[in-house]
């Protein structure tokens, strides 16, 4: 078994293309770790590095506490499962399974009981005789699995298992890799774009964007306690309210967000007062989920927004509702472009500021801060505040609509997009 650190790891392609920039990372042993971001973050790059298949550019990975980066890819005692696991045809999924024994030259009584042991806990056992041009989809990446655990590897690498799978067969193989690394007690890392992949089956989480750490946490502090805007967005199971405001503290008596047309004061008493405070006379980003806003009679008192309604969805199991607001809309603040600079003298990103300080090799540089921008072209777009409305819609398009804000629930960013509170992890 093994633990997993990356310290400030970071590839850049041929042709300057920074696809990890100094990511920082822990598995503990028997761990299971998933990473989690848009297609093109960075993901399956960070896997393969420590796989052994794509070479570390900068940083330290380290394998059970050993120096690897030099280290063959047969040498990491690493195992890996790709989004299309290769089966060799002409065996049956016995022989699919057994195949990493066999070339081990253990011992046929071992591989038979291993074989039938991984079988049963992933529910192939009745397919054994077969060959996998006779299998389903779901039943290929199970052999896939055993084949890639059998020999018990010290770390199990997944990219992706389960993404050419329908929805149902993804929920009853997730909930199966859970228990077999489980039970196996395997360190895991596992790579997805699906979210409730993500919170449904990891220990921790790692979510990254362009290349960049954005966040790392048991997945209720991920969801609950986002660290950054990014984070807070890509988690929301419905679109996040990310909405611009301005800091002021009139005669230091309590803190105003001045939203425009609407204002919500904090209290000092508030937790997170302090830190907002640092930022009066500023412009800072504001994430409310749609259910964190609660429709409520007009004429209620206490910190509210209102407007006219819309647009009402029906969602099923819910109703949404679109509330226009006159709040200035903001975009999800990205990390610079990690592209080189291109040929028309435009700056590029980080990539070469990265260069730059691997080549000197001398201290980090400060992250360079990419500004919130107002969704849209450059407009200053208005906000419609989404809102959850449970199963029933109280109000009808056109009418005019109020909801309550739970101050408690607002999530304060800087304009680059960091939490103004910073979780304690
Ligand atoms: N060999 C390569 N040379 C240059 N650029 C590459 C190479 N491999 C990947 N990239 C780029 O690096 C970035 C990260 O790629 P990667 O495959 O790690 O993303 P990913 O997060 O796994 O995405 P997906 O969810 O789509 O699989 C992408 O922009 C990709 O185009
Ligand atoms: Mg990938």
């Amino acid at each position: 078994m093994s633990t997993v650190v990356l310290d400030n790891v970071t590839k850049v392609y041929p042709g300057g293309y920074l696809a990890v920039d100094r990511m920082n990372l822990r598995a503990a042993e028997g761990e299971l770790l998933v990473l989690l971001g848009p297609s093109g973050c960075g993901k399956s790059t960070l896997l393969r590095m420590i796989a052994g298949l794509e070479e570390i550019t900068a940083g330290d990975l380290w394998l059970g506490g050993k120096l690897a980066n030099h280290l063959a890819p047969r040498d990491r005692d690493v195992a890996m499962v790709f989004q299309n696991g290769a089966l060799y045809p002409h065996r049956t999924v016995r022989g699919n399974i057994s195949f990493p024994l066999e070339i081990a030259k253990t011992d046929p009584a071992t591989v038979k009981e291993r074989v039938v042991e991984l079988s049963r806990a992933l529910h192939i056992d009745e397919t054994l005789d077969r060959r996998p041009s006779t299998l389903s989809g779901g039943q290929r990446q199970r052999v896939a699995m055993g084949r890639a655990i059998v020999r018990r590897p010290s770390l199990f690498l997944m990219d992706e298992p389960l993404s050419n799978l329908d929805a149902g067969m993804r929920t009853e193989l997730r909930m199966e890799i859970s228990s077999l690394v489980r039970s196996l007690g395997v360190t895991t890392i596992y790579v997805t774009h699906d979210q409730v992949e993500a919170l449904t089956l990891a220990d921790h989480i790692a979510i990254m964007n362009r290349g960049v750490l954005q966040d790392l946490g048991t997945p209720g502090q991920v969801y609950n306690d986002p660290a950054t805007a990014f984070t807070a967005a890509f988690l929301s199971s419905q679109q996040l309210n990310l909405l611009a405001a301005h800091v002021r503290t009139p005669q230091n008596q309590y803190i105003l967000l001045d939203f425009g047309p609407h204002q919500i004061t904090m209290q000092w008493t508030d937790p997170r007062a302090y830190a907002v405070s640092r930022h009066a006379g500023t412009q800072i980003i504001v994430g409310i989920r749609p259910d964190a806003l609660v429709a409520v009679p007009e004429n209620t008192e206490g910190p509210s927004f209102f407007g006219r309604v819309r647009t009402l969805e029906y969602h099923g199991h819910e109703w949404l509702a679109y509330l226009e607001s006159g709040i200035p809309a903001v975009g999800v603040p990205e990390p610079p472009d990690p592209r080189h600079a291109n040929g028309d003298g435009q700056s590029g990103g980080r990539s070469r500021s990265v260069m730059r300080r691997l080549l000197s090799n001398g201290p980090q540089e400060e992250q360079e801060d990419a500004p919130a921008t107002p969704a849209g072209s450059g407009t200053h777009r208005r906000a419609d505040l989404i809102v959850r409305l449970g199963s029933r819609p109280v109000w009808r398009a056109g009418e005019h609509g109020r909801v309550a804000v739970d101050v408690s629930r607002l999530m304060l960013f800087t304009q680059s997009g960091a939490r103004i509170d910073p979780p304690r992890r």
